[in-house]
């Protein structure tokens, strides 16, 4: 499994699955990190174990389409089977998503549906979940609304903040995500028609 990863900051998942992959958890490899965003801690922790990376600045673009072109292009340019978003802070194109439908998966920091999008753990909190945690899906054109592939969760406690319950998800990230990517990897699962088959069963 090739693995083209999609960030924009400080990349502890994009750590994770390197670990994973060092430590023979994870049959793949990273042949390319690409980042929207230039000064992103995600780009030394990939150049510090000699992975590619790309830096394709969104604002060098004049639309969401020309940028998702180059992404493509890059992604396309390293031969990559899968698209691993790992907190990457842009919504991508319907054609970008197409394109790469059942080959594109992400990881959002709530126990989807519930909280898409931003402030996932704030709004955790101010709903009064006594259970949260993260996602692993395909992504498909709605914001953290595509096929669910893995979730890990954890209780929230009485005194939790939005940071400390951040912290207590972020670590469930770091064990799911090279988990999920396995098993993509063994070919254990695939997108089919919308929905996700494991080992050829819904
Ligand atoms: C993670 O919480 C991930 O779920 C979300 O963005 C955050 C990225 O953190 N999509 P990191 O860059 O992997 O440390």
């Amino acid at each position: 499994l090739r693995i083209a990863a999609l960030v924009s900051g400080r990349g502890s998942n994009l750590q994770a699955i390197i670990d994973a992959i060092a430590g023979g958890r994870l049959s793949a490899e990273i042949g390319v990190v690409i980042s929207n965003v230039a000064s992103a801690a995600a780009l030394q922790r990939a150049e510090s174990q000699g992975i590619p990376t790309q830096v394709v600045r969104n604002r060098d673009f004049p639309d969401r389409e020309a940028f998702d072109a180059e992404l493509t292009r890059c992604i396309d340019a390293h031969e990559a089977d899968l698209v691993v978003l790992a907190g990457f802070m842009r919504l991508l194109t319907p054609g970008f998503v197409q394109r790469f439908s059942g080959r594109l998966v992400n990881i959002h920091p709530s126990l989807l549906p519930a909280f898409p999008g931003l402030r996932p753990h704030e709004r955790a909190l101010e709903a009064g979940v006594r259970i949260h945690g993260a996602t692993v899906h395909f992504v498909n054109e709605e914001t953290d609304g595509g096929p669910i592939i893995a979730q890990a969760a954890i209780p929230v406690l009485a005194d939790d903040t939005p940071e400390t319950l951040a912290v207590r998800v972020l670590a469930q990230e770091h064990r799911l995500y090279p988990m999920a990517l396995q098993w993509i990897s063994e070919g254990r699962l695939r997108l089919e028609n919308g929905r996700v088959l494991v080992n050829g069963a819904e």
